[in-house]
């Protein structure tokens, strides 16, 4: 009798551990919050971006320069691109812009070709605006000599 008491309590508390789960999985935060398979997410919070100015320094030599201005609305598809439209070495005076670097004009095989390779078109795969906020984790990184 003893037994199958003991029996019962221990099946008692595995499902009582089974039932307290679901609640401990609630405290995992992922990106999407601690919030309801069924509930719409929360809306990100958009950040203030910076206000259009000179380019920022560098870091390092082969750092794909920060975009120093707005680029909400520039649109970039495979027949239009707005960044070359400043950029291109066609524009970049009359836009008063940097031109972009022959590296832009190198393909994946190395060979250089007239215009922007393929994998330098999505301008903003690699140059990123910048938002007006603290920065997420404070750090002790310095920029390389070369360009310090
Ligand atoms: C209306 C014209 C215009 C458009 C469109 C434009 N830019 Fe610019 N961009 C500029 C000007 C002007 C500067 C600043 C040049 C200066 O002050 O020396 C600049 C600066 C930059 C720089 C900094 C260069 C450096 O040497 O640090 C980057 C990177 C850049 N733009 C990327 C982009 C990307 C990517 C896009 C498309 C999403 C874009 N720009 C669209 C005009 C433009
Ligand atoms: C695969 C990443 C990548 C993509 C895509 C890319 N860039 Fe760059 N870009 C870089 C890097 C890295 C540098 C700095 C080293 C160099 O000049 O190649 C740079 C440099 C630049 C510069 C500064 C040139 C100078 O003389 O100082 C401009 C302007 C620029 N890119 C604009 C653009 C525009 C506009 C596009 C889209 C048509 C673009 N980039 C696409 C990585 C990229």
């Amino acid at each position: 009798m003893k037994k199958y008491m003991s029996l019962v309590v221990l099946s008692c508390v595995a499902s009582c551990l089974l039932m307290a789960s679901p609640a401990a999985a609630e405290t995992v935060q992922s990106l999407r919050g601690a919030r309801e398979i069924e509930s719409p997410s929360q809306k990100p919070e958009v950040e203030k971006l910076i206000a259009d100015q000179r380019p920022i320094k560098r870091d390092f030599v082969q750092q794909p320069p920060l975009i120093p201005h707005k680029t909400e609305g520039y649109l970039v598809t495979r027949n239009y691109n707005k960044c070359l439209s400043c950029h291109s070495w066609a524009n970049y005076k009359s836009a008063g812009a940097t031109k972009i670097s022959p590296t832009h004009f190198v393909d994946s095989h190395g060979k250089e070709l007239t215009n922007v390779a393929p994998r330098r078109y999505f301008c903003v795969q690699c140059h990123v605006t910048q938002a007006d906020a603290p920065v997420l984790i404070e750090n002790t990184f310095e920029p390389m000599q070369a360009i310090k």
